[in-house]
This record gives structure tokens, C-alpha cells and sequence, in this order.
């Protein structure tokens, strides 16, 4: 049925009326619609707008309409344009000319304003829950590593040593950041559009603030024509996704590197690993690529709505019905990523030994050798210089610097002394490192424990 047909005296185009539908997409937000139809309507009869009787039949047809849809027993292949027209298509057919008036002081462009923000917010939620597992498994693998040693890498080159604890604390804080992107989002997007009509509000006397409080907003918007205009929210939550795929995309490589035949810091779970079609030895990280693939998609959503988004003038245009597919299919996206990489994590194994062994060569502790000459009052350039041509022995006599002799070191420079072992262990270039935020024992032990509190917090 349609909304609209008084004005019209030919049917409508084929081609156009499946080229204009949404309810194919649009449907997936029944629910929303019906709870803002009956905060409508709650709000309506308290005004006198309707009787307490009218009130009553349509929520009572309206749950019926959504019971009916949860069942199954309704289905949406009626040739509806949108959910809104459907289920008020179906209020109508099933309790009469009382239906009529649901739609009093409403358009459907605060209509499907309301319900997009009602739908968005339900799923942000969901997206915290799933964040908020995440970054309990990233605090357990903090936890049980606090003293697992693994080269810490600077152009992808071993740069110096610190652990596996430290390294993830940086994808904690990366997480956490999202965690309180979508909050932002959510506290900013949080005032109820209905009541605003096509865009200049109604005669009617309608109580915005009482529906928004129904529907749990903190209050109405501030003006009609922003309120059917506004899709900033779902450009917000793009932006905070697509950050949010990058750091999963990031933690995806290195878990891909790390997987390697020539890393094999980590053993992926037979769960989450693939093999290949020819190649009987394989062991694909595929999900982890995946993850990493699927950053692109969520960008482009970003990218298509704000171009939708960008020559629109005021107030509502139909263009605007294209925030729905990309806003849903990234959604659903992120919230797998999300889930994928908690399963992924949580069963894939750390070879402590084989990081410990990567984190001793490549001259790791080369900057901890410099900072030793320097308590010996050397200056720090001199001892850049002294220690770039010990390294260069190192290569050309492929020995690492723990294993040059006494003699060796001193060749180079009379400054160093026996002490210069103790002081380029590994042990001591990771454990001493206790600045705020480093990786040493004392500096991870309370960047856990203030993670741990930022958690709990959430909760
Ligand atoms: N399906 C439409 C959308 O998603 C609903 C609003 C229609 N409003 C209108 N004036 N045609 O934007």
C-alpha cells in the first residue's frame, strides 16, 4: 500500500518503484520503528491529540504487527516502499480507521531520522561489548607476559628489546581509545528528532521532550530542520570504525609476520587457520587477512557517505536513504572483526623462547652499550660513534655483543670494563627501563594495574 497515492492519477513506474524501495534494508529496524510509534502515540494521547482508547488499539495492533514479524508469520514481500509505510500499511489493515491516526504530527522524515538513531545506538552498545571482550584478552596476554622478551622493532628493523606485555599495552591503549570514540559518539548523537515533522515542526501541541524521554534520549533536538537533516552520527561512528579496522588491521600484520616460517613468534590455532588447495605444508593465517582485508570496505562507507552527504541541501533529500546499506554492512563487519580477533587471540600460542632468541640478536642491546659509556662520562655522540664501530665488528665477525671478550671491547674502547655484560644483558636492557610507560618490570606492573582499573571502570 502506499502513503501517497491521493495526488497521483498513474501507477508508478516499475523500474523506479524498486529503484526507490528500502524496505528491503530497511526492515532490519522493525523493532525501533514500532517502539518510536508507540512513544508517538503515548505522547499524542497524553496531549488529547488522541483518546487513551485510540492509544490503546494502535499500540495493541502495533505489538501484534511485531509479534507477528518475529514469528515469521509476517513477511516483507508486500511491495512496501519503506518499513514505515509496511507496518502502518499493516496497522490499518488490522485495526481499521483507528490506524489512520498514527501518524498524526509525523513525517516520515523524522520518522526514519528517529529510527536510525534508535537502531545505531542498540548496535553501539553491542559494539562496546564486543570491544570490552577484546581488551580483557589483550589485559591477560599483558598479564601472563610481563617478562617474555621479544625485539621491539622500529622500520621493521630490531630496534631494542622489550616484551610481550609492552607491546600489546600499546594495542590496550589503542582499544581503549575506540571504546571511548564510540561513547563520545553515542553522548553526542543522543537527542530524539521526532516531533521535528518534514523539517518545520507542526501546529499541533506536541511534548518532544517527554517522547525522547521515553525512548531513553537524554532530550529533543534543538531545531526541526537539523534534526531530519542530520546524519553526522553515522559519519561519527564511520570515522571511529574505520579507526577502529586500522588498529585491527595492524595487530592483523604483525600477527601475520609473526607467524612466519621466519619469525614463528606465534602458533596459530588449527580453529583459526586455513590450508591450501595444492600445497599440502600450508598454514594460512587467512583470517588474520581478512581482518586486515576488510579495513578497506569500512574506509569506503566512510568515504560514500560523506560524498552522499556533501552538496545536500536543507532539509531532507532522498539521497540520504543511502546512509542505511553502508552504515549496516559496516556495522555487521566491524562487529565480526571484533569477535574474530578476541577467537583468534585467545587461542593462538607465543613462543617465548623463539622471541627471547630474536630479541638477543640483531644488536638490540646496542643503546643500552652507548648509555653504559655514558655513566662512564663519555658523551653520548662519542659513544654512539664507539659503539657503531663495535657493531661493526660484531657484523663482520658475526658475533653479538654479549659474546665479544673482554679484550675485544677494549680494543675499541678502554672504557668498558667487566661490568659491560651485566649492563647489555637482555635481562637488564628490558628491566631497567622503568620510565613510565616502558616495558621494565616495575613500569609494566603498574601500567597493568591502571589498565586493569580503566576496565573495571567500564563496567
Ligand atoms: N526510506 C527513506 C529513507 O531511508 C525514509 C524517509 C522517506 N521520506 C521521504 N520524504 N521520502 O530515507
Amino acid at each position: 500500500m502506499k502513503l501517497w497515492g491521493g495526488r497521483f492519477t498513474k501507477e508508478t513506474n516499475k523500474l523506479v518503484e524498486n529503484f526507490n524501495e528500502s524496505l528491503s534494508f530497511d526492515n532490519r529496524f522493525y523493532k525501533q520503528d514500532i517502539r518510536g510509534s508507540i512513544a508517538h502515540v503515548k505522547m499524542l494521547a497524553k496531549q488529547s491529540i488522541l483518546t487513551d482508547e485510540e492509544r490503546d488499539r494502535i499500540i495493541n495492533g502495533l505489538l501484534s504487527i511485531e509479534k507477528d514479524i518475529d514469528n515469521g508469520v509476517l513477511k516483507f514481500d508486500d511491495g512496501s516502499e519503506d518499513i514505515h509505510s509496511y507496518i502502518e500499511a499493516h496497522l490499518i489493515e488490522r485495526i481499521g480507521d483507528t490506524g489512520k491516526k498514527l501518524h498524526t504530527g509525523r513525517s516520515r522524515n523524522d520518522q526514519v531520522a528517529l529510527d536510525m538513531k534508535l537502531y545505531v545506538r542498540d548496535e553501539i552498545d553491542v559494539l562496546k561489548d564486543l570491544l570490552y571482550e577484546l581488551l580483557g584478552e589483550v589485559l591477560r596476554i599483558m598479564e601472563e607476559n610481563k617478562s617474555t622478551y621479544m625485539p621491539g622493532f622500529t622500520h621493521l628493523q630490531k630496534a631494542q628489546p622489550t616484551t610481550l606485555a609492552h607491546h600489546f599495552g600499546a594495542y590496550f591503549e589503542m582499544f581503549i581509545r575506540d571504546y571511548d570514540r564510540l561513547c563520545s559518539t553515542r553522548k553526542r548523537m543522543n537527542l530524539s528528532p521526532l516531533g521535528s515533522g518534514a523539517f518545520a515542526g507542526t501546529t499541533y501541541d506536541l511534548d518532544r521532550d517527554y517522547v525522547a524521554r521515553l525512548l531513553d534520549f537524554d532530550m529533543a533536538t534543538r531545531n526541526s530542520m537539523d534534526s531530519v537533516s542530520d546524519r553526522d552520527y553515522l559519519l561519527e561512528l564511520l570515522a571511529d570504525l574505520s579507526i577502529l579496522s586500522m588498529h585491527l588491521s595492524r595487530l592483523s600484520e604483525e600477527i601475520i609476520i609473526w607467524n612466519t616460517d621466519e619469525y614463528r613468534f606465534v602458533e596459530m590455532d588449527d580453529t583459526y587457520s586455513t590450508g591450501s588447495s595444492i600445497m599440502p605444508q600450508k598454514k594460512n593465517p587467512d583470517i588474520a587477512e581478512l581482518i586486515r582485508g576488510k579495513s578497506g570496505r569500512v574506509y569506503g562507507s566512510l568515504i560514500s557517505l560523506l560524498t552522499t552527504m556533501k552538496g545536500l541541501p536543507l532539509a531532507y533529500n532522498k539521497d540520504m536513504q543511502e546512509d542505511k546499506e553502508m552504515s549496516f554492512d559496516t556495522i555487521d563487519t566491524v562487529k565480526s572483526l571484533i569477535k574474530l580477533m578476541s577467537g583468534m587471540l585467545s587461542s593462538m600460542k607465543f613462543n617465548n623462547e623463539k622471541m627471547a632468541g630474536s630479541a638477543k640478536g640483531g644488536f638490540t642491546n646496542a643503546t643500552d652499550a652507548a648509555d653504559y659509556l655514558v655513566k662512564k662520562n663519555v658523551a653520548f655522540r662519542d659513544a654512539h660513534e664507539i659503539v657503531g664501530r663495535l657493531v661493526l665488528y660484531g657484523i663482520e665477525n658475526k658475533k653479538a655483543l654479549d659474546d665479544f671478550s673482554i679484550e675485544e671491547f677494549k680494543k675499541i674502547s678502554e672504557y668498558f670494563d667487566q661490568d659491560i655484560y651485566e649492563a647489555i644483558s637482555l635481562k637488564t636492557c628490558v628491566e631497567k627501563r622503568n620510565t613510565k610507560g616502558a616495558p621494565g618490570l616495575k613500569a609494566i606492573t603498574e601500567e597493568i594495574e591502571a589498565s586493569k582499573r580503566i576496565l573495571e571502570s567500564l563496567r
